[in-house]
């Protein structure tokens, strides 16, 4: 707590050696009145959530297992636009930290070398037209082995050790992450949402990519040219613009 630079988020920290899930513990302070910034982190997660029901490999003591409560003055309908500024907010942390020149795919994943190394679940709990909080959860694989991933991910995902090629501290990791999305969630309040989708963009390996789009209901391909105002991602496609809110997107290889 005495390394900490900034200033509302991470004033309440609750940490655990292990949890079923820090989006879990996260919501139920949230839902319980538990202040703007408060953090929970755990040194391993049981049953660690990806997006669209999937897992998150998260093994003890090497990784950061986070979720972050935020309660922004925001509609709903932007909630889409917070996971990319987390996203935004982590990104220029861990390249800070470790130089490894990592970028994000939309909306908001961050590769290294085309595999995986965070993975971002926002979750939101509004009430008529105001969000009451969003809990920002954040999987980052630190000092993970390559072998040590299970082989279902073995190909697709990687560390910040093994990008940067030592290891990382995590606790320094963990003070820019907070400090730099306490900087990006205070630009989006006094300057709306464009100034950070802009930064979004240069830090975005999606686009100018052609991308395969796995749908819930279509699956279709096409060259990723931009996102929206929304956040969505725009494709070309051979029937023209289509736009993605929600979605997985893969990128296809050179
Ligand atoms: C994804 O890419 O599918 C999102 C992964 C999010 C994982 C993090 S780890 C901390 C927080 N707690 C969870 O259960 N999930 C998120």
């Amino acid at each position: 707590k005495e390394q900490l630079t900034s200033t509302v988020l991470g004033r309440e920290i609750h940490y655990f050696s292990e949890l079923d899930s820090t989006n879990n513990e996260a919501k139920k302070l949230a839902a319980n009145g538990c202040p703007e910034g408060t953090i929970v982190v755990a040194e391993a997660q049981v049953t660690g959530r990806g997006r669209l029901a999937r897992g998150w490999f998260s093994p003890h003591g090497k990784g950061i297992w986070l979720s972050v409560v935020l309660r922004p003055p925001f509609n709903p309908m932007d909630a889409a636009k917070c996971t990319l500024m987390a996203a935004v907010g982590v990104n220029r942390a861990i390249n800070a930290v470790t130089g490894a020149g990592c970028g994000i795919k939309w909306p908001n994943d961050i590769l290294w070398q085309g595999r995986k190394v965070v993975g971002i679940l926002t979750e939101m709990s509004a009430e008529m037209d105001a969000i009451n909080h969003i809990v920002i959860g954040m999987g980052i694989n630190v000092n993970i082995e390559q072998q040590e991933f299970p082989s279902e991910i073995a190909a697709t995902a990687t560390s910040l050790a093994v990008a940067s090629g030592c290891q990382v501290s995590r606790v320094k990791l963990l003070t820019t992450i907070l400090s730099e999305l306490e900087t990006v969630y205070n630009s989006v309040k006094n300057a709306g949402f464009a100034p950070v989708l802009a930064d979004w963009k240069t830090q975005s390996i999606t686009l100018g990519q052609q991308v395969d789009v796995h749908g819930i209901d279509r699956s279709f391909g096409g060259v990723a040219i931009d996102i929206d105002v929304d956040g969505a991602l725009l494709i070309e496609t051979t029937q023209g613009i289509e736009r993605v809110l929600a979605g997985d997107v893969s990128i296809r290889p050179a």
